[in-house]
């Protein structure tokens, strides 16, 4: 049996971002921005996760466009689909597969715990889908279908990453005769782990700096998008919610003011310093200035974004052929692993596919 398995990558990444319409700068400051960082040091796999977003009813046309809309934004930000692997969930059918298997591994009361379903279920929760229940199961699927290392995300990720080592870890103790018989070692999937750091790891809402900046918040002022204009993105900012008091001079003080922190983290994550930074430069200044400053500097990286996901999409066959080639080179790996997977968990002529 040996020489049959693959070896275990020891720095894959993988991420996935759900084309459901809105990115914005938490999406971008949270996670893509960390995308690109990362193709420098790993072998990173970008996922545009359209299953994950059927959890909730979408219109098939716009979930299409939002697709196209997402891989825009990745390529526009600088991730490099030539070098690494960009791709949409559904032209890769192993990730349901892997979900299902999952599905058995995982235990209920686990999924149970998620905050995101609670809150997304809201109180109608006895009408919300059977996927959006079993969400985390496919997120840990995506993951480990590919044996990934590394998981960069934003903060609301976290409690799903938990439940990715928790499932990986069941796994490979349930089957752990299997996995060691056929001279693999102990560990058949890894425990992955999360890449949650700087200074926006939760980007808030610009209307109320105590709630997360969400694609579904239904005022517009709350988030800035990444498909706004310079005048929309300055708009946004000189009406974002702040109190009166003038900039403080140290983190500490910062924490009791929910909407100035929030702004001062955008800032430092725009420019790639810290947060510290961005107050020794503007301690004691009042928010008349510090909007300003951040507006031009949030246009700045962002206009040149902006224009490159318009020129993409108006070249959909382009974005569509990345898409395809992705799926090609994930396809790949993921058709091994699941060889791998079907033959240790029992399933009768899994080598012969
Ligand atoms: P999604 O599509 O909601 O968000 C995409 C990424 O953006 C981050 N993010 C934020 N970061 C900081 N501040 C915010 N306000 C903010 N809002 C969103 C998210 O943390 C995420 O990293 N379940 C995932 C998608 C997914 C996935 C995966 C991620 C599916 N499979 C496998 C990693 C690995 C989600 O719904 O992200």
């Amino acid at each position: 049996m040996n020489g049959f398995y693959m070896s275990q990558p020891s720095n894959r990444v993988f991420s996935g971002v759900q084309p459901t319409g809105n990115l914005h700068l938490g999406n971008y400051l949270g996670a893509i921005r960390k995308f690109v960082a990362l193709q420098e040091s790993h072998d990173c796999i970008y996922c545009v996760v359209d299953m994950h977003a059927i959890t909730v009813w979408q219109d098939p046309a716009e979930l299409v466009r939002n697709t196209r809309e997402v891989t825009a934004a990745f390529i526009a930000s600088g991730i490099d689909p030539s070098k690494h692997i960009v791709f949409n969930q559904s032209q890769v059918g192993e990730h349901a597969e892997l979900a299902w298997i999952f599905n058995c591994v995982a235990r209920m009361g686990w999924l149970n715990r998620m905050t995101q379903f609670k809150e997304k279920a809201g109180k109608d929760r006895e009408n919300a889908s059977v996927g959006l229940f079993s969400y985390p199961t496919l997120m840990a699927a995506d993951i480990l279908l590919y044996r990934a290392t590394h998981v960069p995300v934003g903060d609301d990720q976290k409690q799903h990453l938990e439940l990715t080592r928790d499932i990986a870890q069941k796994f490979n103790n349930d089957f752990s005769a299997q996995i060691a018989g056929f001279g693999h070692g102990e560990q058949y999937f890894p425990l992955t782990e999360p890449v949650i750091e700087g200074p926006a790891t939760r980007v808030m809402s610009l209307r109320d700096g105590t709630k997360k900046m969400s694609k579904s918040d239904p005022s517009d002022l709350s988030r800035i998008n990444l498909t706004d204009s310079a005048d929309d993105i300055a708009k946004k900012i000189r009406k974002a919610k702040t109190d009166p008091e003038p900039l403080s001079d140290s983190i500490d003080a910062l924490k009791a003011r929910p909407e100035a922190e929030n702004l001062v983290g955008i800032y430092a994550a725009l420019e790639d310093s810290s947060k510290q930074a961005v107050i020794e430069q503007f301690a004691g200044k009042p928010f008349s200035e510090f909007k300003p400053a951040l507006a031009d500097l949030a246009v700045a990286r962002l206009e040149p974004i902006n224009s490159e996901m318009r020129r993409l999409m108006d070249h959909h066959d382009h974005v569509d052929a990345i898409l395809a080639n992705g799926a090609n080179r994930a396809r790949e790996i993921a058709s091994q692993t699941m060889k791998e997977v079907r033959e240790i968990v029992g399933f009768l002529g899994a080598r012969a596919r």
